[in-house]
């Protein structure tokens, strides 16, 4: 299967999977409401994408591997809303539309998050598909990714301590963005079975991760907000130093075209369709 079709066959499955969570009748309808508005609004998905395919190299049933894809997508989602409220990056437009807090108001945006973040916990312990074992594996390889030494540690960092020097920027870019794709690709590991697999997959996750943030970094520069789909300009307005301000835009290129050569060398005796090369590299060749 061709890699465009792999993506897309990955994609509509978690779409389909997201789009039939929270859809009760509750007398709390506004927070389901508030949380599907950002959950549905089309995000590229990339992040449960390579746990179904991390997954894929160890089992033809990638499938059962979508509720803690999906998991991992609930809790980038949490981790979105927060970071545009007014506290944080104060940004008003998101996934094409206004921001969670634009459009329901701040206390329904940070409790729509932290709703999101608890119902990724309860996906992976109600999995389906999945052993009791490795159901707890997947729990903590996302608390580790998402908690207090992984992106909410990144979130802190990047908004509280004003970082500078390359190596502050680097952690936090380790931290912020690089701990939840790497997590995502070591929770496709661990539902694998494949021995090995899981150094190579974080190896891979934290390469892809740094070059993802930077070109993020980027595209706050270069990009056109409507085909991003989220303000440009938002770093300089709140005044942070980031790869563009070290390095410029075409050494920034060369970091992350390195990077991506990296991430495809580690998982290199894995990859054998070749899909997770495709992947990495086109995403070092984003517009958005
Ligand atoms: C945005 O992530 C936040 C960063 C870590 C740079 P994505 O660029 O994956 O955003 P969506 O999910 O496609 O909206
Ligand atoms: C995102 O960093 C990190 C998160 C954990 C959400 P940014 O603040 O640069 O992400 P965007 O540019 O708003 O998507
Ligand atoms: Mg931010
Ligand atoms: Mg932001
Ligand atoms: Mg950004």
């Amino acid at each position: 299967m061709s890699f465009e079709r792999q993506y897309d066959a990955y994609r509509e499955a978690v779409e389909t999977y997201l789009g039939g969570l929270f859809t009760d009748k509750v007398p709390w309808a506004d927070l389901y409401e508030a949380m599907r508005y950002s959950l549905l609004a089309g995000g590229k998905r990339i992040r449960p994408v390579l746990t179904l395919a991390f997954a894929h190299l160890g089992t033809p049933d990638w499938r059962k591997a979508l509720p803690v894809g999906c998991a991992v997508e609930l809790v980038h989602t949490f981790s979105l809303i927060h970071d545009d409220l007014p506290c944080m990056d104060d940004d008003d437009f998101r996934r094409g539309r206004p921001s969670n807090h634009k459009a329901y108001g701040e206390t329904l945006a940070v409790l729509a998050g932290d709703a999101l973040f608890a119902e990724a916990f309860r996906l992976i312990a109600d999995a389906p598909g999945l052993d009791a074992e490795t159901r707890i594996q997947c729990v903590r390889i996302l608390a580790e990714a998402s908690g207090a030494s992984g992106m909410g540690a990144g979130q802190v960092l990047d908004t509280l301590h004003a970082p500078k020097t390359l190596e502050e920027i680097r952690e936090v870019h380790r931290l912020k963005t690089g701990a939840m794709i790497a997590g995502a690709c070591q929770l496709g590991a661990a539902i694998s079975g494949t021995p090995g697999l899981s150094d190579a997959a974080g190896t891979y996750g934290h390469k892809i991760g740094l070059a993802f943030q930077i070109q993020d970094d980027v595209l706050d520069v270069t990009a056109d907000a409507a085909e991003l789909g989220k303000p440009i300009g938002s770093d300089k307005e709140s005044g942070k130093v980031t790869y563009v301000d070290l390095f410029g835009v075409d050494k920034c290129a060369e970091l992350v075209r390195t990077c991506t050569q990296e991430a495809i060398e580690a998982v290199a005796a894995y990859d054998k369709d070749g899909f997770l090369s495709e992947l990495a590299r086109s995403l070092s060749e984003r517009r958005k």
